[in-house]
């Protein structure tokens, strides 16, 4: 074998990925959305198949990006819309990554027509309603053995640092793994790079390195792999 051969650990191995961003309809131009490229979700999509795996990528409006070579692509829009093609292929999974930037609310009504504006210089007020939350859902019908990561993008705050909320966010969301980003100040988001931490539901905790997204992706997938090998710990 060529020393710098991908390992193909994930042979035989069917996985789902989620990418990109959502978008929700507020009429028939406008749209609540969000920052993320999906170029994580990509990589981590192109390694897997690299490495072996069966994999489906749900991409959120990831239209821009290229295909991965081998890899089935499901196109979505809204966060319903990703909840319902994520559950369609989750059961048949070996492992499902979280790498999508998820609408957390959507607006309550979908405008029929576009929002007019009026002379007397009012602005309308949009109410909200909250999102199936995909990730909880996955982690609580999952199959036996199913590895099922989390990404969660953080700034700190005078609640507590990046690590602390991600720590809170792992032990609340139970999934196995959950690669941590820190953003804000042109971190992550549109970059070709990426930095943060990878914590597991057993307390572990490595450091990813500023390094690319397809770096990025093969720690996520060796540190699955790992688990993969250690079934029903
Ligand atoms: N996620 C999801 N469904 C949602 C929101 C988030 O599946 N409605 C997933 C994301 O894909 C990601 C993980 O949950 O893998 C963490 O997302 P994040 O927005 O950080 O978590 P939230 O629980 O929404 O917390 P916050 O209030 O900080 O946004
Ligand atoms: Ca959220």
């Amino acid at each position: 074998a060529r020393p710098d051969a991908l390992p193909r650990d994930l042979e035989g191995r069917r996985v789902v990925v989620s990418a990109g961003g959502t978008r929700e309809p507020l009429d028939p131009v406008r749209y609540l959305g969000n920052r993320s490229s999906g170029k994580q979700g990509y990589a981590l999509a192109r390694v897997a198949a690299q490495r072996g795996a069966t994999v489906t990528l749900v991409g959120a409006n990831t239209s821009e990006l290229p295909d991965p070579a081998g890899v089935e692509v499901v196109p979505v829009s809204t966060a319903e819309q990703l909840a319902a093609a994520v559950r369609d292929a989750a059961p048949a999974a070996d492992a499902v990554v979280m790498a999508a930037a998820v609408a957390d609310f959507r607006p309550a009504t979908l405008a029929e027509h576009k929002i007019k504006k009026t002379d007397d210089m009012s602005a309308p007020t949009v109410p909200l309603t909250r999102n199936p939350d995909i990730l909880a859902g996955l982690v609580a019908s999952r199959p036996k053995d199913q590895i099922v990561v989390g990404f969660a993008a953080e700034t700190g705050d005078e609640r507590g640092s990046v690590l602390d909320h991600a720590r809170t966010k792992l032990k609340r969301k139970g999934c196995d793994l959950l690669v941590v980003n820190a953003v804000g100040e042109g971190k992550a988001f549109g970059t070709d790079d990426n930095t943060g931490w990878l914590l597991s539901q057993q307390g572990l905790q490595w450091r990813i390195p500023l390094g690319s997204k397809s770096r990025l992706a093969a720690t996520v997938w060796d540190a699955v792999g790992e688990l993969m090998r250690q079934p029903g710990q």
